[in-house]
C-alpha cells in the first residue's frame, strides 16, 4: 500500500512531534512513523527541563495550555560542594527563567494536539528504510500489522533519536562524526516523595556528583553518579537514598524526603554530533543528530529548536519553492549545537569525580565553582548558558 505525503518523519519524540506540529500550522502534511506504542512513548520517563524560548516555542504554537498550568517554573538551581549551597538566580543573572516539565508530558500534549487536528501518527511500525533520498523524490519503506507500506513524500525528516534508522542511511563519506564517552553513567530515579527543596541542586561530592529535580509538588527525581557498566541490582532502594543523601548533605542540616521509589533506570553519558545534519532530502533532528551529557539538560530543548528552524525551511521549500532554508539548515542548527555541547560536557566535566582525578584537578574543579558562585559575572555565563539562548 502506497501512502502519500508532502514530509515523512520518522519518530514520535518532541522533534517528530514538534515538526509535524509546526508544519500543520504552516498548512504542510506530514505523516508520523513510531516504531513503539502511544502508551509506551507517552510514559517513557526522560528529561524535564524546558529552556525559556521551548516554553514560548510550545506556549505560541498552542501546546501550552497545560504546560502553564502544571510545569513548575524555576528561577534559579542550587551548586552544592564543599556542604555548602549556594543559589544562582537566573533571572537576577540574566532576567530569564526555565521550567520543569517531563519530556512525556511534552510528548502526551502533542500527541493530542496532532490527532485532534486530524495527523496522522503511525504507532508500532516495523523495518523502516529510507529510499532515493538524493532524487529529490524519496520515500520511506515500513511494515505495519505484517504488511509492507511505501510512504512518498518529498522531504524526509529523521526524528528516530540516537538509535534509530535514519543517521545510517546516510552514506560513510558523506559525514563526520565528533564524539567523546565519559567514564561514568547515571543512575535515577523517580520517587513519590515530596521535594524537599524548591530549587533544582546539582552537588559536587567527594563520593560523586548527584542532582536533585522533581516533577511535581508529590514527585521527586533525583540522579547518582555510577560507574558506566554499573548493574541495577547492587543499587536497591535504601543503598540509592543513603548515597544521595549523603552527596547532597549540607551543613545547615536539610534532608532529603524520602518516598517508594516508582522507576530506577540508568543513563550513559555521550556527546556526539554529526555534520551535516542533512543529506539529499532527508534532515536530521534532535537525538538522531546529537547527543549531549544530561548535565546541562539541553537535550529536549536542542531537539524542539531543530525542528523550528526545520518547519520554517521546509515551509519556504514547499510553498515558495525557495531551497536556501533547507541547504542552510544544518549550519544553522550546528551554531546552537555546538554551544549546547560545549556547555553540557563543560558542566559534565566541572560537576562529576575522574576516575583517574588527581588532588590537582579536584582543586581546579573547586575552584571553578568557586568562582560561579562568588563571580556575578561567572555566574551570568552558566545562567545564560542554562536558560538558552532566543531562537532566532
Ligand atoms: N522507526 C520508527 N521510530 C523509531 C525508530 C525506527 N527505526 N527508532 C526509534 N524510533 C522512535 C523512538 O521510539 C522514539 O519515540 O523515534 C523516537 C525518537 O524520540 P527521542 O528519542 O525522544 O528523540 P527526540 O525526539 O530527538 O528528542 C530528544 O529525547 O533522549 C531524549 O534527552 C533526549 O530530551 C532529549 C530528547
Ligand atoms: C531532570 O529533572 O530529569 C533533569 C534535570 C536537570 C538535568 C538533567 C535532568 O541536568
Amino acid at each position: 500500500m502506497i501512502i502519500k505525503t508532502q514530509v515523512g518523519i520518522v519518530g514520535a519524540g518532541p522533534a517528530g512531534l514538534l515538526l509535524s506540529h509546526l508544519l500543520h500550522r504552516r498548512g504542510i502534511e506530514s505523516v508520523i512513523l513510531e516504531s513503539r506504542s502511544r502508551s509506551y512513548v507517552e510514559h517513557r520517563i526522560r528529561a524535564g527541563v524546558l529552556e525559556h524560548a521551548s516554553v514560548k516555542l510550545l506556549v505560541d504554537s498552542g501546546v501550552g495550555q497545560r504546560l502553564l498550568s502544571e510545569g513548575m517554573e524555576h528561577r534559579g538551581i542550587q551548586l552544592r560542594f564543599n556542604r555548602r549551597r549556594h543559589l544562582l538566580d537566573f533571572r537576577a543573572l540574566v532576567g530569564r527563567t526555565i521550567t520543569i516539565y517531563g519530556q512525556q508530558e511534552v510528548v502526551k500534549d502533542l500527541i493530542a494536539a496532532r490527532l485532534q487536528e486530524g495527523g496522522q501518527i503511525l504507532f508500532e511500525v516495523n523495518d523502516v528504510r529510507l529510499e532515493d533520498l538524493v532524487t529529490g523524490d524519496p520515500s520511506v519503506r515500513f511494515v505495519r500489522d505484517g504488511k509492507e507500506m511505501v510512504l512518498r513524500c518529498q522531504i524526509v525528516a529523521g526524528c528516530d533519536g540516537f538509535h534509530g534508522v535514519c543517521r545510517s542511511s546516510i552514506p560513510a563519506g558523506a559525514f563526520k562524526v565528533f564524539e567523546r564517552e565519559y567514564p561514568f553513567a547515571w543512575l535515577g530515579i523517580l520517587a513519590e516523595a515530596a521535594p524537599a527543596s524548591s530549587e533544582l541542586i546539582y552537588s559536587y561530592d567527594e563520593r560523586g556528583f548527584a542532582l536533585f529535580s522533581m516533577r511535581s509538588p508529590r514527585i521527586t527525581r533525583l540522579y547518582l553518579q555510577v560507574q558506566p557498566d554499573e548493574d541495577l541490582a547492587n543499587w536497591p532502594d535504601d543503598r540509592v537514598w543513603d548515597e544521595l543523601q549523603v552527596r547532597l548533605q549540607c551543613d545547615d542540616g536539610w534532608r532529603l524526603n524520602e518516598g517508594p521509589v516508582l522507576e530506577k533506570s540508568l543513563t550513559t553519558m555521550r556527546s556526539y554530533v554529526i555534520e551535516p545534519m542533512q543529506y539529499g532530502s532527508l534532515f536530521l533532528a534532535g537525538d538522531a543528530a546529537h547527543i549531549v551529557p544530561p548535565t546541562g539538560a539541553k537535550g529536549m530543548n536542542l531537539a524542539l529548536a531543530d525542528v523550528y528552524v526545520l518547519s520554517e525551511a521546509i515551509a519556504e521549500y514547499l510553498k515558495f519553492n525557495k531551497r536556501e532554508g533547507l541547504e542552510g539548515y544544518s549550519n544553522r542548527c550546528l551554531r546552537r549545537v555546538w554551544r549546547a555541547e560545549h556547555f553540557s560536557w563543560w558542566m559534565t566535566s566541572m560537576l562529576h569525580r575522574f576516575a583517574d582525578e588527581d588532588a590537582f584537578q579536584h582543586r581546579l574543579q573547586l575552584s571553578q565553582l568557586e568562582y560561579i558562585v562568588n563571580s556575578p559575572l561567572a555566574a551570568a555565563s552558566l545562567a545564560e548558558n542554562y536558560t538558552g539562548f532566543p531562537l532566532e
